[in-house]
């Protein structure tokens, strides 16, 4: 597992701050992001592979700094985007997971093998010639997680994975999820997803106001937002 430490962090967007002093040292195999809307939890997430910076603080993935070294840690760290439609850049199924696997030397059926294995685990291999941007939302977010994981990071980041899930495909992704031999961050407001996992980080206006184990945590949550 990677070690991912939050070293005095804070963000303000323009005169709005986000992030009040976040000192995290996360290392567990699954860790989960909870909060209100508008809490700071996608902020947070962004920082982990740099796509937001922090003002003052430090983020770092085993001992790198993710602001200086931001292309060596996206190497390492999948960001799954709650918006899929934000990730999809190409315009099949298939060559949009395909996209990932650029520039890897792999050959052509290399390629092609990986690519139909993730679409079969997702459920898309029906799929693989279609328009991307033409699949309904759930599909959507199916393909941005197979896009992600084909890449095979060692850690993989997930800012509401399932929102736009049915109820199979939201168990789907949780049992993928939950079997992932990499480490996951995952941010969601679907608490049962956080079953099983090994540490629940609370947010609350930017700040951190519980942090355990998922029972603990969640009951702290709970209260929080009754
Ligand atoms: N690019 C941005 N520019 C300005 N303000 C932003 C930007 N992104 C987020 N914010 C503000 O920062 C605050 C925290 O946003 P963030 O997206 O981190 O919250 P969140 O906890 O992920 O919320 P949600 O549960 O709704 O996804 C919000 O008040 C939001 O309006
Ligand atoms: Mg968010």
């Amino acid at each position: 597992m990677s070690v991912i430490e939050f070293s005095g962090v804070t963000h303000a967007y323009g005169e709005r701050e986000v992030l009040r002093g976040i000192d995290l040292v996360l290392t567990e195999h699954r860790i989960g992001i909870v909060g209100a809307n508008g809490s700071g939890k996608s902020t947070l997430a962004r920082m982990v592979n740099g796509l937001v910076k922090p003002d003052r603080g430090t983020v770092s993935v085993d001992g790198l700094d993710v602001a200086r070294n931001g292309r060596e840690v996206r190497r390492q760290v999948g960001f799954v985007f709650t918006n899929p439609d934000s990730q999809i850049v190409m315009p099949t199924v298939a060559e949009d997971v395909a996209f990932t696997l650029r520039r890897r030397g792999l050959s052509k059926a290399d390629v092609a093998a990986r690519v139909a294995d993730a679409l079969e685990r997702f459920g898309l291999a029906a799929h693989a010639d279609h328009p991307a941007h033409r699949l309904s939302g759930g599909q959507k977010q199916l393909l941005a997680l197979a896009a992600v994981l084909v890449a095979e990071p060692s850690l993989v980041v997930a800012d509401e994975p399932t929102t736009l899930l049915d109820a199979r495909n939201a168990r789907r992704i949780s049992e993928l999820l939950d079997a992932l031999p990499q480490q996951v961050i995952v941010v969601t407001h679907q608490l049962e997803l956080l079953e099983g996992f090994d540490r629940v980080v609370v947010i609350e206006a930017g700040e951190v106001v519980a942090d355990g184990s998922p029972d603990t945590a969640l009951g702290i949550y709970r209260s929080l937002i009754a």
